[in-house]
């Protein structure tokens, strides 16, 4: 047995040297016959190189972006790649006749959403969906530098709301400490991920504002999301007829916010993140702004509870599609289908959205925890639909079913 066993990795090793041989000669073999530029120099030639003129193509990289980016190539590939993935794409919800209407660089208006939130509201999930669709240029959290605050309003709110309308027209000058944030925090830029596709070989692509204005330029649909602003604020944006953006209120129980908070000591101590009574307050704040900028401005808001969207993901996202005139693409039913079943561990992951998500606190929290939000949150679970649990047995029962209707009252 031993000795075939020996014989089989002999002619093994053998065939594998015969093969190493080969493949050598045919590598010296290519090198030496390549018409390699040095070789080929005459005098003339010498001239027009250093001319800078290009008298040889080039052979690609492996990784274009070794040395420094050739950023204008890095556009028109961009450009390219935009139209032929959407060549599929009804443009008919979106009012466009052709894809160039939505273009920047083109003089046209993209399709613009902003998702408005909080932190482990599930606002991860909901931004990737829309990053799923084809030719979306996804803005994520634009305030991160602000580190673990809600901006309610001044001394925060001018500039934060300047910063999200230049980001929207794709107008990045200015924005140092957007930038500067960024050089150590990576994933304000990797979650747009048309983006970091060429920032990952370059990290300075992504801190240039000129590059990140140009390349947004291209992109017909234009996401935001953000869990440090209150929704009032919103009405400056709402405005600017020619943003003409659409926003979507994302709220979530506030007893399954606290407990995927408390998940790791995710914001402790941070009052604005870690009392109840002022996720509370912000959300009372944000029914009363959703009523007044539904009426002032209807078909341009959206309110969705994340309980919603986890247990119906497929048919949420319809509506939610419909509302901001995109269309359903094979690309976001692939990220649904992968998305939505699968558990992988991890802060920010949204490989964690099933049916038991949304009430999991039910059976993780200490009753006495969740009477302490209840009794803060006694108004804000009324507004937006969130049913108490009167006690311990109460909470963990099966009969006890958080949600009910609720509707934004003018
Ligand atoms: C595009 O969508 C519209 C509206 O839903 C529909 O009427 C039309 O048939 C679609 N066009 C194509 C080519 O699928
Ligand atoms: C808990 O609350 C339910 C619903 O109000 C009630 O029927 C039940 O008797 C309560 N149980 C205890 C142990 O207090």
């Amino acid at each position: 047995m031993l000795r075939r066993v020996n014989f089989y990795s002999i002619c093994f090793a053998f065939g594998l040297s015969v093969l190493l041989i080969l493949a050598g000669s045919r590598y010296t073999d290519n090198a030496n016959n390549r018409p390699y530029p040095e070789s080929r120099r005459n005098i003339r030639n010498f001239f027009r190189i250093e001319d800078g003129e290009e008298l040889f193509p080039q052979p690609i990289p492996t990784n274009p972006y070794d040395g420094s980016p050739n950023i204008d190539k890095i556009l028109e590939k961009t450009r390219g790649k935009i139209k032929l993935e959407l060549s599929n794409y009804n443009l008919t919800h979106s009012g466009a006749k052709k894809l160039e209407n939505l273009l920047l660089e083109s003089g046209g208006k993209p399709l613009r959403s902003v998702i408005i939130s909080t932190w482990r509201s599930g606002t991860t999930f909901l931004g990737d969906i829309l990053n799923a669709v084809p030719g979306n240029f996804y803005h994520y959290e634009p305030f991160l530098s602000y580190e673990i605050i809600q901006i309610r309003g001044p001394p925060q709110a001018d500039k934060a709301l300047s910063t999200i309308k230049g980001m929207l027209n794709c107008d990045f000058k200015d924005m140092e400490d957007y930038f500067t944030y960024g050089k150590s925090h990576w994933h304000q830029f990797s979650h747009n991920t048309r983006l970091w596709d060429h920032c990952k070989y370059k990290k300075e692509l992504c801190f240039d504002a000129e590059f990140t204005s140009r390349f947004c330029r291209l992109f017909p649909f234009q996401s935001m999301k953000i869990v440090r602003l209150r929704l009032r604020l919103v009405r400056d944006i709402l405005e600017d007829h020619e943003l003409n953006v659409k926003v979507v209120l994302l709220i979530r129980d506030p007893r399954g916010v606290m407990q995927s908070r408390q998940h790791r000591g995710f914001c402790q101590p941070a009052p604005d993140c870690w009392q109840p009574e002022l996720l509370c307050a912000d959300m009372i704040s944000d029914y009363v702004a959703a009523g007044r900028l539904q009426q002032q401005y209807p078909n341009r808001l959206m309110v969705l509870r994340y309980e919603e969207l986890a247990l119906e993901p497929t048919t949420t996202t319809l509506r939610l599609f419909k509302f901001l005139g995109l269309s359903l693409t094979p690309a976001v039913d692939e990220f649904l289908h992968s998305h939505t079943n699968i558990e992988v561990a991890g802060v920010s992951s949204t490989f964690r959205v099933s049916r038991e998500v949304p009430f999991r606190w039910k059976s993780v929290l200490d009753y006495d925890y969740v009477e302490e939000i209840q009794m803060a949150c006694k108004e804000a679970m009324e507004l937006w639909g969130y049913r108490m649990a009167y006690n311990k047995s109460h909470m963990v029962s099966k009969e006890f079913y958080p949600l009910e209707r609720y509707s934004i009252t003018q």
